[in-house]
């Protein structure tokens, strides 16, 4: 049901728009989930300039607000925004080039600015203050548990210098030409020309966040409130995922980058109330990277290093919202943004054009196009094109190795290079006759879906230092993953950030493992609901469906309860999902499992 609510705003939208398809909607949850006790400032979204992506194409007009909406809904949490400050009129402004005061009469009405070689289409009302309004309504519509996320915000400040000559040409249809720096010598027939221009936006650039009222977390915030809730080995002055959607009630941080933001004497002057609901990347220590080959080398690098797990928790001590911002000299592609996000960065994709579909045009539904291409590689956490629960055969895809290849030429990632040698009995053993594929393994490229009845190695996480792991010494099917299996003082389980995942995968890299490897995740009990604690963890979402809810508003007496329940049960275990042997064990064991949880007398035999 769930499901539905989230998707229904998207399949409105139009058509040619990405929806988010039921697979990446489960990764996302999925990915949320693990990591709600990890502090925000060690999350690792998404993250698409609005500029280059959407306003750029489509103008800075508010009907492009429906595209920035989308982008919300298909799971994009970190959006950066260019902030211009007009130095001829000193207010704050998004479209990048200053609008001639004589350019319409109509502030409704979208006009063509030039400025600096470049046009654009601005629409003289359009302000942050509607971006704010758009991000306040999608937060809104999917404030529920289920759904709710933290979506950051990141301004780029940059401004509109008052050092440009503006040309006007008389010859071309009154056309003006701005330059920098002047040209030496005008063309018969130009004149330079000193413009008034439009006093659009805001003076202040805090001002208009107030329109996301209570549900921004703010530096005040960071400064006052108590953090009772550490997860410990982060040791971070920022909450954790946890508390602050669900504690704090937040939804939203906005952080400014000022780089581009030069000093002049028409500069604009950082206001106390602005530092108190943004934070700059520098003065918060923020680690912001523009250099993607660097990052992405030294991530290579990383993951083929002796292993050291202090290099992890000193990552997580000294950085904080490690960002990589792309540009048109290195486009990142699909593979890149994946590695930077396994690496702990996130990607911001901010360059002007990305291949899509093969059409070279920009038109409208580019945004949808790029999206649709990068979505099912914007996790962390997951494999690309991962939860994918179609069944593979490995003796059949042995033999049609080839034909595989050259059919999937566009993904360029493929996780069959996970075993190339087929079966080592130290490592694995593939179940060729028993079909479960609801549990979730740990590739090269990321967690895959693989047959609960596989035997592989166990990922063992240290109870008291996230960033150490050990192996199993044995391999295991799925669902003895809740004996003892794990070395002492490690358990079962799963990276809960990137950061972590990094760790386990530089440790695997190290010992020279033969991957896949079983990570503590599976949607054994409801189809699509990933959740960590072994075998039998109950999915969240379907509880107050399936348990008490159920049981009151149906069912008069305990008795006539369990019947329902077990019928529940049966098509919930047995109907919908192709677990075909150890029928009688596995669903004795989960009931029970159920009744011993639920309290239940008469547990029937
Ligand atoms: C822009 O700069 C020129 C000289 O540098 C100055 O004469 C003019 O008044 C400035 N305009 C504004 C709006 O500040
Ligand atoms: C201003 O422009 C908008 C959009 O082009 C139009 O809908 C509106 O009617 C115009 N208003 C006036 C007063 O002309
Ligand atoms: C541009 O030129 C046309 C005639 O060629 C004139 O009607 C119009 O007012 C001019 N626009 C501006 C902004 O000067
Ligand atoms: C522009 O053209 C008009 C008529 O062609 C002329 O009267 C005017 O002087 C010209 N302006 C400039 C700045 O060249
Ligand atoms: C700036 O934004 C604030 C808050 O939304 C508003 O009260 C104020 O009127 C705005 N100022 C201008 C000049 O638009
Ligand atoms: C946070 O608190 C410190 C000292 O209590 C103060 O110096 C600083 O200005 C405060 N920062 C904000 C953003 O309120
Ligand atoms: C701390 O965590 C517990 C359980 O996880 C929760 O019930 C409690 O509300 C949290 N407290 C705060 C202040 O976040
Ligand atoms: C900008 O210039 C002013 C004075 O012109 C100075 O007080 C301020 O510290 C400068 N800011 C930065 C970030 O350099
Ligand atoms: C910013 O501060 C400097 C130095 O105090 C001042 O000269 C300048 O006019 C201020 N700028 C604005 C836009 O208020
Ligand atoms: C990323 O940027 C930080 C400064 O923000 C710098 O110290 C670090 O070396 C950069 N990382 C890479 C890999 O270039
Ligand atoms: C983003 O792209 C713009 C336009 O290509 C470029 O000017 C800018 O340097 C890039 N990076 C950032 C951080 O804005
Ligand atoms: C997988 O393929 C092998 C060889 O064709 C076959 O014996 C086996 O039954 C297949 N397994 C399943 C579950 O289809």
């Amino acid at each position: 049901m769930w499901l539905w609510i989230f998707l229904l705003p998207v399949c409105l939208a139009e058509a040619n728009w990405p929806r988010l398809s039921t697979r990446s909607s489960q990764a996302y949850r999925a990915e949320r989930d693990i990591a709600l006790d990890i502090p925000i400032d060690q999350q690792t979204p998404f993250g698409i300039s609005a500029n280059r992506l959407i306003f750029d194409v489509e103008g800075y007009t508010a009907d492009s607000l429906a595209t920035l909406s989308n982008v919300l809904y298909v799971g994009i949490n970190a959006i950066m925004l260019d902030m211009y400050w007009n130095e001829y009129t000193h207010r704050w402004q998004l479209c990048p080039a200053p609008i001639p005061e004589d350019a319409t009469a109509n502030s409704s009405e979208t006009v063509k600015v030039s400025w600096q070689d470049k046009t654009y289409r601005c629409q003289p009302s359009f302000a942050d203050s509607d971006v704010y309004a758009t991000l306040r309504d999608y937060i809104k519509s999917s404030n529920i548990n289920s759904e709710a996320n933290v979506v950051q915000l990141i301004l780029n400040l940059r401004s509109i210098r008052n050092d440009t000559v503006v040309v006007r040409t008389n010859t071309t249809g009154n056309r003006t030409v701005a330059t920098r720096p002047a040209p030496t010598s005008l063309q018969t027939g130009m004149v330079v020309y000193q413009p008034k221009y439009m006093e659009v936006g805001n003076t202040s650039l805090s001002g208009p966040i107030s329109t996301l009222n209570s549900y921004l977390y703010s530096p005040r915030d960071l400064n006052t409130s108590v953090q009772i809730n550490v997860t410990s080995n982060y040791d971070s002055e920022f909450p954790t995922m946890q508390d602050f959607m669900f504690n704090m009630y937040k939804r939203t941080l906005i952080s400014a980058i000022n780089t581009d933001f030069r000093n002049t004497s028409r500069t604009y002057n950082l206001s106390s109330a602005d530092r108190d609901s943004i934070f700059f990347y520098e003065d918060s220590g923020f680690t912001l990277n523009d250099t993607s080959e660097f990052v992405l080398e030294s991530c290579r690098k990383r993951l083929t290093d002796v292993f050291d797990s202090n290099y992890y928790s000193q990552r997580v001590h000294t950085t904080k919202f490690r960002t990589l911002i792309d540009s048109n000299e290195a486009p990142l592609s699909r593979d890149d943004a994946h590695n930077a996000l396994q690496c702990g960065y996130m990607p911001v994709l901010n360059a002007s054009w990305y291949p899509a579909d093969n059409k070279s045009n920009i038109s409208d539904d580019y945004t949808g196009r790029i999206l649709n291409r990068y979505i099912p590689y914007s996790y962390w956490s997951w494999g690309s094109n991962e939860p994918n629960a179609s069944f593979v055969n490995k003796t059949r895809i042995a033999l049609d190795q080839d034909d595989l290849r050259t059919r999937d030429e566009d993904d360029d990632d493929d996780n069959d290079v996970d075993n190339p040698f087929g079966d080592d009995p130290d490592w694995q053993e593939t179940a060729e006759s028993q079909v479960a594929e609801k549990c979730v393994a740990m590739k090269q490229g990321g967690w895959a879906v693989e047959n609960c009845y596989n035997k592989y190695r166990l990922a063992c996480k240290n109870t008291r230092n996230p960033f150490e792991w050990q192996l199993s010494e044995e391999i295991a099917s799925y669902f003895s993953t809740n004996q003892q299996v794990c070395p002492k003082n490690f358990k079962f389980g799963i990276p809960h950030s990137s950061t972590e995942q990094l760790a386990l995968r530089n440790f695997l890299n190290a010992s020279q493992v033969i991957y896949p490897v079983w990570i503590d995740l599976n949607d054994i009990t409801i189809s699509g609901c990933f959740v960590d604690g072994g075998p039998y963890a109950e999915c969240p979402y379907k509880r107050a469906v399936t348990t008490s809810n159920l049981i009151r508003s149906i069912a008069p007496s305990a008795v006539v309860a369990v019947v329902i329940l077990l019928l529940i049960f049966y098509e919930r275990f047995f109907l919908s999902t192709p677990i075909h042997s150890n029928r009688r064990r596995h669903w004795k064991r989960v009931i029970n499992q159920y009744y011993k949880k639920n309290d239940y007398e008469g547990v029937p035999s």
